[in-house]
């Protein structure tokens, strides 16, 4: 046992590695995605911090400093002119918005926060807490200002949930919960070339008429400068969605015990406290389906919730959103749905389902920080054995698939070599995976 987790963690810090760049942040992965995303620059950073801290705290800085004179952090900086990624800089043109970055070019679209927290677990991983604090006093208003950017702008109706108004900024990008949201549209055929398929076999990626509804959506962001509150009124994408929402709540949470350790900031904690309390409570009335006994998706703009269950339904778990009684139904849920003997925990998207396919990016596959944040969130509540077994099942897949970027949940594929899905030699499981051994 020793021997193999020593040896995964050494293959995942190569893979780690070899993603570092030189202006100091981590590609996801080789070829299909050559810049800095916002979330896996989170979790790469966890990984970092357990053997490279210089480059933990750069990927964060590399972030930040791409932020937005409104607070908002986008979802990929294009640190460098490639143009083997499809839709690029010149499509996005966030220099429409009057307050983005006029040094970095990004997206106007933004993913879920997990800064916070990252700040927080890097505090609890390293040794010298001395330093790691004044890394994060450097740091911490940055963030903190990037959720009053939330709570300011992207909550029309003040209900302490805030919307998003793309599926890419869900991160849980073609999830068949969106199929709801694409039967109200119906956008041009756009004329693009597409990069992601000369990576990726395009069995395991979103359709060209996927792609055409994520343009369109874009384009009417654009038409409007980016701008937040006519992008509530005009988007027809525009969803309260569980995972975005219980990573704010987390991150509220991580920032609040950060601000705590330092003293002062009475006004920050007092302003996050309150909002706390209100997006908890508005979380469990607005986003929990009692017939399915599980957290869904509201879809405001046809002011409806979109009734399926996927791994985004549990992730509440994580930031202590459930009572212990509905974490209970919760899990009985996930068990019943997702916990077969014959799968590995956790697809995607629930099994029993039409839309579920096991192989196609967030339609079903297992993804690692889905799995990082179930096991957290399953041993928080008492659930150990569970928890036990995602932790299990995730090494398992790695060791056995390779440090991919999702990994199909059947225990028999049908496949005589079985191999993972999606970007080979994929950053963020190989920062969770080192994780996950040592926690
Ligand atoms: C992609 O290109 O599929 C990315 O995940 C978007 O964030």
């Amino acid at each position: 046992m020793y021997v193999m987790k020593e040896n995964i963690i050494n293959r995942a810090i190569n893979v780690l590695d070899a993603n570092f760049q030189k202006g100091g942040f981590t590609i996801p992965s080789k070829g299909l995605y050559p810049f800095q995303w916002k979330w896996d620059s989170g979790f790469i950073a966890v990984g970092l911090a357990h053997y490279n801290i210089d480059h933990a705290k750069k990927e964060i800085e590399t972030l930040l400093n791409a932020q937005w004179d409104n607070g908002f952090i986008p979802h990929i900086v294009f640190h460098t002119d490639d143009d083997s990624y499809f839709p690029g800089h010149d499509f996005h043109r966030s220099d429409l918005h009057p307050l983005s970055s006029k040094k970095y070019k990004s997206t106007g679209m933004t993913q879920p926060p997990v800064t916070a927290f990252v700040l927080q677990d890097m505090l609890n991983i390293v040794d010298d807490k001395e330093d790691m604090l004044n890394f994060i006093k450097g740091q911490i208003d940055k963030v903190y200002d990037n959720h009053v950017y939330f709570y300011e702008n992207r909550d029309p109706q003040n209900e302490g949930l805030v919307y998003i108004y793309h599926n890419w900024e869900s991160g849980t990008d073609n999830s068949p919960v969106w199929d709801d949201i694409w039967d109200t549209m119906n956008p041009p055929e756009y004329t693009f070339e597409r990069k992601d398929t000369t990576h990726v076999d395009a069995s395991q990626r979103p359709s060209k008429r996927e792609y055409d509804h994520y343009l369109y959506i874009i384009d009417i962001a654009k038409q409007n400068n980016y701008d937040d509150a006519k992008i509530a009124e005009l988007s027809p994408f525009l969803v309260q969605d569980p995972l975005f929402n219980a990573m704010l709540i987390k991150s509220n949470k991580a920032l609040m015990e950060l601000y705590e350790l330092f003293g002062g900031n009475e006004d920050k904690i007092a302003y996050l406290r309150k909002n706390q309390e209100r997006s908890i409570a508005a979380f469990n009335q607005k986003l929990w389906d009692n017939e399915l006994g599980a957290y869904v998706h509201y879809d405001m703009r046809n002011d409806k919730p979109i009734r399926h269950v996927s791994s985004s339904s549990f992730s509440p778990l994580f930031a202590g959103i459930p009572s212990k009684e509905r974490a209970e139904v919760l899990v009985n849920t996930m068990m019943d749905r997702f916990g077969g003997d014959d799968k590995y925990l956790c697809a995607s998207f629930d099994p029993t389902d039409n839309r579920f396919n096991p192989r196609k990016y967030w339609r079903g596959p297992v993804w690692i920080n889905m799995n990082w944040m179930l096991y957290r969130g399953l041993k928080e509540y008492g659930y150990k054995e569970i928890a036990a077994r995602v932790q299990n099942d995730s090494i398992e897949l790695v060791e056995r698939d390779g440090f991919f970027e999702y990994f199909d949940c059947r225990k028999d594929t049908g496949e005589e070599i079985r191999k993972g899905y999606g970007g080979d030699n994929f950053s963020w499981t190989a920062a969770l995976i080192i994780d996950l051994l040592k926690g």
